[in-house]
Formats: structure tokens, C-alpha cells, sequence
């Protein structure tokens, strides 16, 4: 068989929020750092696939250049495809071993390697952290995910019964059909559960859920090394890199951690944050991290002020519980996010701030626009931005996003969205989201939405579709 397993069995690309240089940035920002405009930016992709995350980047960000590189050489074609197809002049995506990128790639704002760290051998895994550091900016930011311990010790274990299982079979997809079969064994074997039993079974609905490719390469693939983060932290600081911090907003504040146990911590870890944050993981035996890295010389600051969310947006996914909230003083609401995210607030300038995110979503509110909206002071506005952002119930960003949530006169969808929708079901939002459509008639329209059809001409149900497709982020214009 020529080509790598990812030739053999493709492994689709998809967006993934947390990469995105506007969230690298954001948050750098509120650390003190003076990172690139991501308006007018370079960015790495190391192990970019198909460019599932990297093309939506460019063609969002047209000031801004995008580098991608890949062993398979299937994906990166098809990457290729979808960029000529859109016409882009901003993204190149290169076929070959993170390990030859070198000084002629030039320098980088921000390098973001996503799947890679814990499923590649020791040297793929130093050259991640070696480019990471030689081709990043002065201020520039790193991205690297990777499984953590103690969390992903139980899929460790799982892939030693599943590989046990699949023995000498070599045929990818028939090794995952075992693995899977043997997973359903498991899960629907115990006569007795018990809270391990429930454990191991929550691992497996995890990988169920997914489809079978996924689990032919991130389950059954020649490498699987988690790591704990402090050891992560140790490589990267071998390569002068340090700790930024994570790369989602909730993890500047560890949310899923008690009050009393946050307290523990402070006593134990002082001022150390790579210290604080693995006892953290030890608490909520964590599993996957997604660690933002910079220069070691890099001067942060640390807590973060709230004053550093002036100039900044926000914008939320965030829904009320009721369906009509009372905003007036003292009445206590509750809003629900994504992953598990929520809040409870009797707060009239918070309460109002979030309604003003939600009517306006998916676009974003600039700070001074939250300001007159949610009618507060601005430290107050600040600091209640700041907190809902911790809470994981908004996303902060540097950049207004390029999309409508009107349907207008001549409704343009975006031009990813059109090539996706003409393809298959899943569709990349222009705020960096899988968005899945699946019934015919949505497909259609967004394929038809190119500016050359009035608002007016469409049928009513076309016009009401087309509402969903903007609140879904799919319009440009
Ligand atoms: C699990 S996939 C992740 C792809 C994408 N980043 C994502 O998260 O969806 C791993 C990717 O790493 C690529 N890869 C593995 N080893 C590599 C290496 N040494 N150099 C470049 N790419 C590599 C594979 O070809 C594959 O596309």
C-alpha cells in the first residue's frame, strides 16, 4: 500500500473554534500580550489535513496569509481542490513531514497544530514544539491539543482491549468494526455497573458516537501518548516556549472547580499557574488540552484585569432558560451555554448584556455597543463581560465577524458554504463552526444564494430557510 493510513482511510477536516487566530489573540490580549492584527496576519497549520480548518481562516481573513503542511497527500489534493475552487490567493497547503519545515518558511504569527502531539512518534512530537518555537513571531502565539492524563488513562485502557481485540486483522476499517463491536460488548455486557463500569461506559458512548474513520485513527493509531500537562509544559520549555494559557476562556478561570478546592490550590501552587493548573486537571481528571504557548521572554500579566476587554468583542451562544427573562433587579435568571457552560444572575447590567449578545448572535457586539445595551458603568460592563466569558457563556474576540443575521435584498451565502453545500451536509459557519444541514431544501437554497436572487422572488418557505441559514452564520452578505 503506497501513501500514509490517512491516504488509506481519510480523515475529513473540520473547524475547530479554539484554533481560530482571533481566539489566540483574544486571549493573548488579555494576558498583555501585543500579538499580530489577525486582519493582517501569517499563520501555520502543522498537520492541517484537508484544510478543513485552515481554508474557512483565509477566506474570512483575505489580508492575512495561511501556510498548511501534510503527510497525506490525498487530503492535501483535495485541500487544493476546495481552494481553487474558491478562488484563493491567500492559503498554499504543502505536502510533506512537519519535521522539513525550516527558516525559508519564514516567521509566523500565530502556528497551530491540532491532532497531532499525542498520536505521533517522539521525534514528530519535538519537531512540533521545535518549529512551534523557531518559525513563531517575537509575540506570536502556538496552538498544540493533546490528550492529557489522569482523563485519558481510561481511553488508553479501552485501546488496549480494542487492539488486543482486532489482533492481526489488517484491513483499517474492518479493525475499527471490530474494535467497535467489541466496545458495544462492554458497554452492554454489565449485568452489574458499577461507577468504574459507568466511567469506561461514557469513554465508549464517546467513541461511538463518532464514525467509524475516526476511530480507525485517533483509537487504533500506531501512537497513543498522553501526557500530563506539566510534562507538556517541560517539552515546550525545552524549545523556549512557555505557558500562555488555554484555549478556551473558561479555562482562565477553572469553572468546574469548587470555590474551597480553588483555595487549596491557591495555597499549593502559589503563584505558579503550571502548577495550578495540573492539580486542576488532577481535580476534574481532565482528558484533552488545547494550550496556547508563547516566547519565554514574553512579559505577561496575570490575573487578568477586565479593563482589558475595552476595545475587545463578544459574542455569545448562549441561550435564557425562560423564554422571556425578567431583566429588572434582583429577579433571578438563568442562561445555558455551550458545554455545559451556565448562569445564574439577578444582575440587571448582566442579564442585560446577555440579551443584547443573544439578539444579536451569531454577529458581535463591540464593547462600547455592549456599553449602551446593557446600560452600566463601564467597569461594571467590563467586569461582567470578563466573568460570562470565564463561565464559557460568551467568546471574546479582537475582530467583528463577516457576516449578516438579516436576510438582505440579494442574500449571499458564503462561498465555502455554497462548494460544502453542493457536496455533502456539513458546512463551515463563517464564525468557524460545523454547521450540519440536512434537509435538501437548505442545501439547495444555500448553493442558489450567490447574489443573483432577490429576496423578494424567493417562496416563503425559501425566505424563512434563508432566515435560519443567517442565524446559523451562513450569510456573507
Ligand atoms: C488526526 S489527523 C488531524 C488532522 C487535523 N489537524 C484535525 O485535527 O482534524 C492527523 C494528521 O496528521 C498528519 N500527519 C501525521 N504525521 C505527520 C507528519 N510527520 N508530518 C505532517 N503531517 C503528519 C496526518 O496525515 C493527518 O492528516
Amino acid at each position: 500500500m503506497s501513501g500514509t493510513l490517512y491516504d488509506a482511510v481519510p480523515y475529513p477536516g473540520y473547524p475547530f473554534a479554539q484554533t481560530h487566530p482571533d481566539r489566540l489573540a483574544a486571549i493573548a490580549h488579555l494576558l498583555g500580550m501585543h500579538t499580530a492584527p489577525v486582519e493582517h496576519c501569517r499563520v501555520l497549520e502543522l498537520a492541517c489535513g484537508d484544510g478543513g480548518n485552515l481554508i474557512p481562516m483565509a477566506l474570512t481573513l483575505p489580508g492575512s496569509t495561511f501556510v498548511g503542511i501534510d503527510l497525506a497527500a490525498g487530503a492535501i489534493a483535495q485541500g487544493r481542490e476546495t481552494i481553487a475552487a474558491l478562488g484563493l490567493r491567500n492559503i498554499e497547503l504543502r505536502e510533506g513531514d512537519v519535521a522539513t519545515v525550516d527558516e525559508s518558511w519564514g516567521a509566523f504569527d500565530y502556528i497551530l497544530t491540532h491532532g497531532l502531539y499525542s498520536w505521533a512518534p517522539a521525534p514528530v512530537r519535538d519537531a512540533v514544539l521545535r518549529i512551534s518555537s523557531e518559525r513563531l513571531a517575537a509575540n506570536g502565539v502556538a496552538y498544540v491539543s493533546y490528550n492529557a492524563l489522569p482523563g485519558a488513562r481510561i481511553r488508553q485502557m479501552l485501546r488496549e482491549m480494542m487492539l488486543f481485540h482486532a489482533g492481526e486483522i489488517e484491513a483499517p476499517m474492518e479493525r475499527a468494526q471490530q474494535a467497535r463491536a467489541l466496545l458495544d460488548l462492554i458497554a452492554q455486557g454489565q449485568a452489574k455497573p458499577d461507577a468504574f463500569t459507568e466511567m469506561v461506559r461514557s469513554e465508549i458512548e464517546r467513541m461511538t458516537d463518532r464514525d467509524l474513520w475516526a476511530l480507525v485513527h485517533d483509537e487504533l493509531g500506531e501512537v497513543y501518548e498522553p501526557v500530563y500537562f506539566h510534562q507538556f509544559v517541560e517539552h515546550a520549555e525545552q524549545h523556549g516556549l512557555q505557558y500562555l494559557a488555554g484555549a478556551n476562556f473558561y479555562d482562565l478561570q477553572d469553572a468546574a472547580i469548587t470555590a474551597d478546592a480553588q483555595e487549596v490550590l491557591g495555597e499549593i501552587a502559589e503563584d505558579d499557574r503550571v502548577l495550578r493548573q495540573q492539580y486542576a486537571d488532577f481535580i476534574r481528571c481532565r482528558r484533552f488540552h488545547h494550550t496556547l504557548l508563547c516566547h519565554a521572554g514574553v512579559a505577561l500579566e496575570w490575573p487578568v484585569r477586565a479593563a482589558r476587554v475595552e476595545g475587545m468583542f463578544a459574542v455569545t451562544a448562549a441561550r435564557p432558560v425562560a423564554p422571556h427573562p425578567d431583566l429588572a433587579e434582583g429577579v433571578e435568571e438563568e442562561f445555558r451555554g455551550p458545554l455545559d457552560s451556565g448562569m445564574k444572575t439577578g444582575h440587571p447590567v448582566a442579564k442585560a448584556l446577555l440579551m443584547a449578545l443573544i439578539e444579536s448572535a451569531p454577529q458581535a457586539l463591540s464593547f462600547e455597543e455592549l456599553v449602551s445595551r446593557a446600560g452600566g458603568v463601564r467597569e461594571d460592563v467590563a467586569q461582567i463581560l470578563l466573568a460570562t466569558s470565564m463561565a464559557g457563556l460568551t467568546d471574546l474576540r479582537t475582530t467583528r465577524l463577516p457576516l449578516v443575521t438579516e436576510v438582505s435584498e440579494r442574500p449571499v451565502a458564503s462561498p465555502l458554504a455554497r462548494y460544502q453545500a453542493a457536496h455533502g451536509e456539513d458546512l463551515t459557519s463563517l464564525n468557524h463552526a460545523t454547521v450540519r444541514l440536512a434537509q435538501d431544501l437548505e442545501r439547495r437554497l444555500a448553493v442558489s444564494l450567490d447574489g443573483s436572487r432577490k429576496r423578494a422572488d424567493l417562496t416563503v418557505e425559501e425566505q424563512t430557510v434563508a432566515g435560519n441559514l443567517a442565524r446559523l452564520g451562513l450569510l456573507a452578505g
